[in-house]
C-alpha cells in the first residue's frame, strides 16, 4: 500500500504555520463558515481558487469542473449555487476561466477524446453561438477568445438560474462576475462582465 506520507507531512506543517499566526484559527473556523464569495472555476491544477486571490480557508465557497461550465441540468453545480446563495448568502459569484484551458482546446479540435466529449459539447455550443466573432479573429487569438467567451456564456447561465433570479426578485444583494486568469503570469483579468440585477442582464 502506498501511503503518500509526504502529503500528511505537508499538511501538518501547513496547519502548524497557520496556528503560529493565530492559535485559535481552526477552532473559530470549525464553528461556522461565512464566505462572501462563490468561485466557479476550472479543475486545472494551475488555477487554485483560494491561492489566486490570496484568501485563507473560510473565505471562498468553491465549485470546479473542466472548463468552468455551468449547465442547467448539472445538479452538482446547481446544488452548490443554491447552497451558496440561499444558505451562505454569498454576495458575489465569480466565474473564473483561464487562458490555455485544456478543455476549451479539446473542444476546438475535430477529434474524439472519449467520455469528456459529451461535457465539451457545451463549449462547442459556445463556439457556435459566437461563430461570427470567432471567424473574425486570427487563428492565434481564437483560443484565447473562446476561453473568454465561455466565461461570458457561463455568467449568463448563472444569472438565468432560478436561484439567482429569485434572489434578485427578493431584492437580495448578489453580483455575478466574469474573470479570466493568465497561467503564464498569475494575473487575473476582469472581463467587465459584472451583473447585479435583471436590468443589467
Ligand atoms: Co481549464
Amino acid at each position: 500500500m502506498k501511503s503518500l506520507r509526504h502529503l500528511f507531512e505537508n499538511n501538518k506543517e501547513w496547519a502548524e504555520s497557520i496556528k503560529e499566526k493565530d492559535s485559535e484559527f481552526f477552532t473559530k473556523l470549525s464553528k461556522q463558515q461565512a464566505p462572501k464569495y462563490l468561485w466557479i472555476g476550472c479543475s486545472d491544477s494551475r488555477v487554485p481558487a483560494n491561492q489566486i486571490v490570496n484568501l485563507p480557508p473560510g473565505e471562498v465557497f468553491v465549485h470546479r469542473n473542466i472548463a468552468n461550465v455551468v449547465v442547467h441540468t448539472d445538479l452538482n453545480c446547481l446544488s452548490v449555487i443554491q447552497f451558496a446563495v440561499e444558505v451562505l448568502k454569498v454576495e458575489h459569484i465569480i466565474i473564473c476561466g483561464h487562458y490555455g484551458c485544456g478543455g476549451i482546446k479539446a473542444a476546438m479540435e475535430n477529434k474524439q477524446h472519449g467520455l469528456i466529449d459529451n461535457w465539451l459539447r457545451h463549449i462547442k455550443d459556445v463556439a457556435r453561438f459566437n461563430a461570427l466573432k470567432l471567424q473574425d479573429t486570427s487563428e492565434d487569438n481564437k483560443f484565447d477568445l473562446l476561453c473568454e467567451l465561455n466565461v461570458i456564456e457561463q455568467v449568463n447561465n448563472v444569472c438565468n438560474t432560478t436561484i439567482v433570479q429569485n434572489r434578485w426578485k427578493d431584492g437580495g444583494e448578489l453580483s455575478v462576475h466574469g474573470w479570466i486568469y493568465n497561467i503564464k503570469n498569475g494575473i487575473l483579468k476582469d472581463l467587465d462582465m459584472c451583473v447585479s440585477s435583471n436590468d443589467e442582464l
